[in-house]
C-alpha cells in the first residue's frame, strides 16, 4: 500500500480534520525515525498514516480500538506486518500484542508524544514548532494537568523499549514535526 491509498483510507474511515492531522503528524514522526534508525521511511510513514484506521468506528468502545483495523486492512490488502504493528501500538491498553520491531516501538512510543508537543506549540506565542525547544516541552511533559489526556508512562515505557532516552524521543519528535506543522493544525 502506497502513501495516496493509506492516506485514501484513512479518509474514508475518518471525518473529523482533527483525527486526519493526528495521523499525518504519526506519519511525518515515523518517517523521522524511520531514517534516524535505518528503517524504509515509506514503510513507516504508511504504517503511521493507519495506525488509528478504526478510530471513529470505536470511540463509543474503547477496548475495541486497534481491534477492527486488522478487518479493514486485510480487506484492502494491506500486508501481517503493517497489521501487527497497528495492533501493537495499543499494547497494555487495548491489545496484548507487544511492540517487538523498532518500527512499532516507535509507533508505540510516539503516538500521544506528538499530540503533547503540538498542544506545547500551539500555546507559545508564536504559536509554532519552529521556535519549540526540549527544555519548554519538559516542563510541560512535568506538569500533569498539560496535555492530561497525555499518558507520559506509556511514552517513557516505549522510549525504554526503544533503548533510547525521554529527551532523545521528545527531540526527535519535535524535529519530525517542524516541517508539517502547516498539515498538522497550525
Ligand atoms: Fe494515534
Amino acid at each position: 500500500m502506497n502513501r495516496d491509498n493509506a492516506l485514501e483510507l484513512v479518509k474514508k474511515y475518518n471525518n473529523d480534520e482533527s483525527h486526519i492531522r493526528h495521523a499525518l503528524a504519526v506519519e511525518a514522526t515515523m518517517r523521522y525515525f524511520a531514517n534516524k534508525y535505518g528503517g524504509d521511511a515509506d514503510v513507516w510513514g504508511v504504517v503511521g498514516l493507519l495506525h488509528d484506521i478504526d478510530w471513529e468506528m470505536t470511540m463509543a468502545e474503547p477496548a475495541k480500538h486497534c481491534n477492527v483495523a486488522p478487518a479493514i486492512l486485510r480487506e484492502n490488502g494491506v500486508s501481517e506486518e503493517y497489521i501487527r504493528a497497528v495492533q501493537a501500538h495499543g499494547y497494555g491498553i487495548c491489545t496484548d500484542v507487544k511492540p517487538e520491531s523498532m518500527m512499532e516501538r516507535v509507533l508505540f512510543t510516539i503516538d500521544e508524544l506528538t499530540g503533547l508537543i503540538i498542544t506545547a506549540g500551539l500555546v507559545r506565542p508564536s504559536k509554532s514548532l519552529q521556535d519549540l525547544e526540549l527544555k519548554s516541552v519538559k516542563k510541560k511533559w512535568k506538569d500533569k494537568a498539560f496535555a492530561r489526556g497525555v499518558n507520559r508512562e506509556i511514552i517513557e515505557m516505549g522510549a525504554t523499549m526503544m533503548e533510547s532516552t525521554i529527551d532523545e524521543v521528545i527531540e526527535g519528535t519535535i524535529m519530525a514535526l517542524r516541517p508539517v506543522e502547516k498539515e498538522i493544525g497550525f
